[in-house]
């Protein structure tokens, strides 16, 4: 399909970067829309293993354009190293990205408001990457002591930076008087200099570009960072992060008009997790959780943090299927699975005595949901060397396919290991 988007259905960390590696081949452009450093995509390709957080995963293939959009937000230097390491493993960054002269800039400022916002919080943490990327958003929206990439090759940019320094420190003192930074402005303005320098060559009116080309009838293929479940609107809030990480957020992430995209693939993990605070109805804090956390390597891409591991949740991902628009799944980790003696799927919650398939908008009643299981048999053999469907256990495909009945859309991938190759086809 010629524009497609890869939306994550759960907390994030579906994998998302494994099928758009996997899918870049058959497009144009890969664009990155919304978040910023706090995502980790890991893509395993030719044996090596790469962590990406900003630069779209469509990076390993240098016939196509990859496209860092407006509604990102950057931290140049994150992004200078990522550029160099990817450079020094011999791949090509080049012509081949593009970066957005409208997307905002992440300061030092904005990662010491991260770690003293989250401290404060007075209840249960959000628990953010501690990446600045909320207080960059807040500014965004703020407009006052905003920075766009574009700015930085603009004159007045060391005035801007004192300006805003100074009203920050302020800021940040009283926080509580717990901050130990020390913002000097002339020090900022020379390193953020050196890094506008560093990407000077990437960086241009990305959402022109890709009006161009949708208009031009290129194939686009958009990679969502987090997961919907993580979306400021119509997600956990306040446990969330702090862009539209459903599949609402590409318009105004990227300027294309939702009438262009023609395909939206949802991503599920075979079970859930989350990292960070919040509600998690299905939560295994239990030896199943821990087999699933040991199996599945769920320790944070960005944070090394433990990931909360539990059953699938059909309630929360029939809601982001429906939200996102989503045509089609994937299924990822299904080997992680393996060996249950059985599976549990949340088909509905309990709430005040009533039950429902509807996900609650309010925190605390998703506090007080109680799930409602349907248990399937397990499977116990190693299936990563499975390549058809048709080879997959018996109680592997009953499993997908209950997925697919309560999402109400079909499974068109499953992944069976990180490689490329380890994927199915359906
Ligand atoms: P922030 O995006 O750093 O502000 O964090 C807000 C919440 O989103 C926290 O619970 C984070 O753990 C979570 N989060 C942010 N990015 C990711 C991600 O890429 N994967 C999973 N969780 C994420």
């Amino acid at each position: 399909m010629p524009v497609t988007c890869i939306v994550g259905l759960q907390w994030g960390d579906e994998a998302k970067g494994k099928i758009v590696d996997l899918l870049t081949e058959h497009f144009d452009i890969v664009v990155r829309y919304q978040g910023g450093s706090n995502a980790g995509h890991t893509v395993v390709t030719g044996g090596q293993k790469f962590k990406l957080s900003l630069v779209p995963s469509g990076i390993f293939r240098p016939e196509v354009q990859c496209v860092i959009a407006n509604g990102v937000v950057i931290n140049p230097a994150t992004l200078v190293k990522e550029i160099d390491d990817l450079r020094q493993r011999g791949v090509t960054v080049g012509k081949n990205l593009l970066i957005s002269d409208r997307a905002h800039v992440i300061f030092p400022w904005h990662i010491e408001e991260d770690r003293l916002l989250d401290q404060q919080c007075g209840g249960e943490a959000i628990g953010t990457t501690q990446r600045g990327i909320g207080p960059c958003y807040r500014d965004k929206v703020g407009r006052a002591h905003a920075i766009r990439l574009g700015d930085l090759y603009r004159p007045g940019l060391r005035e801007r930076i004192e300006h805003i320094a100074r009203i920050k420190q302020r800021i940040l003192q009283s926080m509580d008087g717990q901050t130990t930074i020390s913002l000097d402005p002339a020090e900022i303005f020379a390193e953020y200099t050196q890094y506008a320098e560093r990407l000077e060559e990437f960086v241009g009116d990305t959402t022109t570009y890709l009006l161009d080309s949708v208009e031009a009838g290129k194939r686009l293929l958009f990679e969502g960072a987090q997961g919907a479940l993580l979306d400021v609107d119509h997600g956990t809030f306040p446990y969330v992060t702090s862009s539209n990480s459903s599949g609402v957020g590409v318009s105004a992430g990227s300027g294309v008009p939702g009438r262009y995209v023609t395909k939206v693939l949802g991503i599920v993990k075979a079970y859930n997790t989350r990292v960070g605070g919040g509600p998690f109805p299905t939560e295994q804090a239990n030896e199943i959780g821990q087999h699933i956390r040991d199996r599945g390597n769920e320790y944070g891409t960005v944070t090394r943090r433990p990931r909360r591991c539990g059953w699938f949740d059909a309630v929360a991902a029939r809601y982001t299927t429906r939200l996102s628009g989503v045509d089609s799944l994937a299924v990822m980790l299904l080997d992680v699975l393996s060996e249950l003696p059985e599976l549990k799927i949340c088909v509905a919650y309990e709430l005040d005595g009533r039950r429902t398939i509807n996900f609650p908008s309010q925190m605390d009643d998703l506090r007080r949901v109680t799930p409602i299981y349907e248990t399937l048999p397990g499977w116990q053999e190693d299936i990563c060397q499975v390549r058809r469907m048709a080879d997959l256990p018996v109680n592997a495909r009953r499993y997908l396919e209950r997925i697919s009945q309560l999402l109400g859309r079909p499974v068109e991938m499953v992944s069976v290991g990180p490689d490329r190759e380890e994927t199915i086809f359906v």
